[in-house]
C-alpha cells in the first residue's frame, strides 16, 4: 500500500509518500479501505517531536487520527461488522495512523459510517466531533440554559462545539476572527466576538462554562468571565501560569480518549443532522506535506483539512 510516512521528527518535509506492506487484521481488528483523512494540529506537533512526552512515538511514523473508508476484511472475533461496509474510525497517535491506503483498528474504534455523509464528511466529523463531545458532554455536562463560551469557535473542534451545545439548549458565544463571524453565527452561535475587534473578557458577560481551545493567555483570562463555581474546561497542552487568583472556578482538562459510546454518540449526532461537517479544504494523500504547512500555518480555519486518499493529484 501507499502511505505517508515521517522517518525522523521534524518539519513537514519529513513527509513522503512510501509503498509498505499491506497490513493485515489481527484478532479483533477490522481491515479498512482508507478513503479521507482529517489532517489535525496534533499530527503536526507529533511529527515535530512536540508531543513526545505525551505519547512515546518513534519513527518511522504514520500519522492520522481518525478517518473514512471501507471494511475489506475482519480478523478472528469481530461481530457486526463484513467486508464493503462503510465506516468511520480513530487512531491513537501512538499506533500506526490513518495517512495510508489501508489501516487496521480495533473493532472498538470503528463505527458505522453516517449514511447521509460521505467519506470526506465523515472524516471531518470523527476527531473534532470526539472532542467536542468529550469537552461538552463528558467534562462540561453542559445543558438547557446554560451559557456557553467557546472559543476558536470558527475551527474545527470549536464548530463541532458550537453545534453541539446549541442541540443541547445552551445559550453559546463564540470567539473567532471578524472575516468569520458569519460563519460562527450560522454554526448557531447566539453571539460572536471577535477577537480582532473586541476584548472577550469585557464582552462575553458571566459564563457558566468555557472551553478553552487555545492555552496561554487566553487560558487565564478565561477565568475571570465565569460566574463563582463555574468551570474552565481545556484540551489543549500550552503551559499556563499559577492559577492563583482566588477564583472560584473549577478548572478541568477535557481527557481526549476514544470509546465505542462517543463514537456512535457523534455519529448518531451527525445521523441526526445536529453535527454538521465542517470541511476547510481537500487535498490528495500525497499533498499531505502541504496540508501540514497550511495547518502550522495557522492558514485552515472553518473546518478541518482533509486527505482524499483516492484522489491522485497527478
Ligand atoms: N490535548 C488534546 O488531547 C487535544 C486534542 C485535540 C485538540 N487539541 C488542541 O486543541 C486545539 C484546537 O484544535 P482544532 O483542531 O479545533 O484547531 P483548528 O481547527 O486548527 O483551530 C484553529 C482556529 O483557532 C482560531 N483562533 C486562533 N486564535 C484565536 C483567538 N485568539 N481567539 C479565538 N479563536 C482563535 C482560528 O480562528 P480564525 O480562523 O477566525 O482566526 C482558527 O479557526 C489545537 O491546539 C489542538 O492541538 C488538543
Amino acid at each position: 500500500m501507499k502511505a505517508i510516512r515521517f522517518d525522523r521528527f521534524g518539519g513537514p518535509r519529513e513527509l513522503q509518500l512510501v509503498d509498505m506492506p499491506d497490513p493485515v487484521p489481527g484478532d479483533g481488528e477490522i481491515l479498512i479501505e482508507v478513503h479521507a483523512v482529517s489532517v489535525v494540529p496534533g499530527d503536526c506537533k507529533l511529527r515535530n517531536g512536540d508531543l513526545v512526552d505525551h505519547f512515546p512515538v518513534t519513527p518511522p511514523k504514520v500519522p492520522g487520527r481518525d478517518g473514512a473508508g471501507i471494511v475489506r476484511g475482519v480478523g478472528g472475533g469481530v461481530a457486526g461488522f463484513s467486508p464493503g461496509d462503510r465506516v468511520c474510525f480513530t487512531c491513537q497517535h501512538v499506533d500506526q495512523g490513518s495517512y495510508a491506503e489501508l489501516a487496521c483498528r480495533p473493532v472498538a474504534e470503528v463505527v458505522a459510517m453516517p449514511e447521509r455523509l460521505d467519506f470526506v464528511e465523515a472524516a471531518a466529523v470523527m476527531h473534532a466531533g470526539v472532542c467536542a463531545h468529550i469537552a461538552i458532554v463528558g467534562t462540561a455536562g453542559v445543558k438547557t440554559g446554560d451559557r456557553v463560551l467557546v472559543h476558536a469557535a470558527a475551527g474545527a473542534i470549536g464548530g463541532m462545539a458550537v453545534q453541539l451545545c446549541r442541540h443541547l439548549g445552551a445559550e453559546v458565544t463564540g470567539t473567532c476572527s471578524a472575516r468569520n463571524a458569519d460563519h460562527v453565527r450560522a454554526l448557531g452561535a447566539d453571539r460572536v466576538i471577535a477577537y480582532d475587534v473586541e476584548d472577550f473578557t469585557v464582552a462575553a458577560g458571566e459564563q457558566d462554562v468555557v472551553l478553552d481551545l487555545l492555552g496561554g493567555n487566553v487560558h487565564a483570562r478565561s477565568r475571570t468571565v465565569l460566574r463563582p463555581g463555574g468551570m474552565l474546561v481545556w484540551l489543549i497542552a500550552l503551559p499556563f501560569g499559577k492559577e492563583d487568583d482566588g477564583r472560584d472556578v473549577v478548572v478541568r482538562q477535557a481527557i481526549i480518549k476514544d470509546n465505542p459510546e462517543i463514537l456512535s454518540a457523534v455519529v448518531a449526532l451527525a445521523e441526526e443532522g445536529h453535527l454538521r461537517p465542517l470541511i476547510s479544504r481537500v487535498l490528495p494523500l500525497e499533498e499531505a506535506a502541504q496540508a501540514h504547512r497550511i495547518v502550522e500555518a495557522g492558514e485552515n480555519t472553518r473546518g478541518r483539512l482533509v486527505l482524499d486518499v483516492r484522489r491522485s493529484s497527478a
